[in-house]
């Protein structure tokens, strides 16, 4: 724990964590494809993982660990570096990074109000918000009516279009972040862990927007 305490330590907890929340946005978009095969495709995909039990519980503590302490230590990795810049030196700060990296805060706030909002609306299921029909049987919600009703709404497709958008600035930068905390950046492999994290914020943000603007469109029924 004391090596946490020094902000090097920080940075590495910031990466790993930031490395793992990764793995789990691109596993619960392949997931979400599932959509695209219908009805019984994602119901039996959701049911296989309540079928888990006990591992969904440690699996969903461990994930609120990562999320709640990487918030936490970039809270203040953005207060100890504002209080070490001097107003005269934001110039060459901005000089040296670019847009998505001088606004990780922000996207990360707004990736965690999206992250409130679309629990409440998917996973803990606030009457009102969407439409959640039982199956008796199962004694489960039907997710893909869920999942097709809740991207009918024009207000909820664009709340989650902008979510996404953030969502892909926000790795962007961190996922090129993680390669140069860990320090595996050199002069050739800077421009490729460059690439590569522009890359995989594009595939998320196109593959994760289908899904809502597939569906208001009319092109999954
Ligand atoms: C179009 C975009 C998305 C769709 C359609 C979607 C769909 C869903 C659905 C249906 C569930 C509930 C699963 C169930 O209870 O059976 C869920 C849960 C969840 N989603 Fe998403 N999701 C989207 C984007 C995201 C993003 C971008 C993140 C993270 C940044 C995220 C994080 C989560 C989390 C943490 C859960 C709770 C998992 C659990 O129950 O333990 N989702 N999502």
């Amino acid at each position: 724990m004391s090596m946490i305490q020094s902000s090097v330590g920080r940075k590495i907890f910031m990466a790993v964590t930031g490395v793992m929340l990764l793995a789990f946005v691109g596993v619960h978009l392949l997931g979400n494809s599932s959509v695209f095969f219908g009805a019984d495709a994602i119901n039996a995909y959701a049911q296989k993982l309540h079928s888990l039990g006990p591992i969904v519980w440690i699996f969903r503590l461990v994930m609120l660990f990562l999320f709640v302490t990487h918030i936490i230590f970039g809270i203040q990795l953005t207060l100890e570096n504002s209080a070490a810049t001097p107003e005269k030196n934001i110039q060459i700060k901005r000089l040296r990074t670019g847009f998505a990296a001088q606004t990780m805060i922000i996207s990360g706030l707004v990736l965690l109000a999206f992250v409130v909002y679309h629990l409440l609306h998917f996973t803990v299921r606030i009457p009102g918000m969407g439409v959640y029909e039982m199956n008796p049987a199962t004694h489960m919600v039907n997710v893909y009516t869920m999942v097709i009703m809740g991207f009918k709404q024009a207000f909820t497709v664009l709340l989650y279009v902008v979510g996404m958008i953030f969502l892909a600035l926000h790795v962007s930068h961190g996922f090129q972040s993680f390669f140069q905390t860990l320090g595996l950046n050199n002069d050739k492999s800077l421009p490729v862990f460059g690439a590569l994290s522009k890359l995989v914020s594009v595939v998320l943000l196109f593959g994760y927007i289908s899904i809502p603007l597939l569906i208001i469109f009319g092109l999954v029924k």
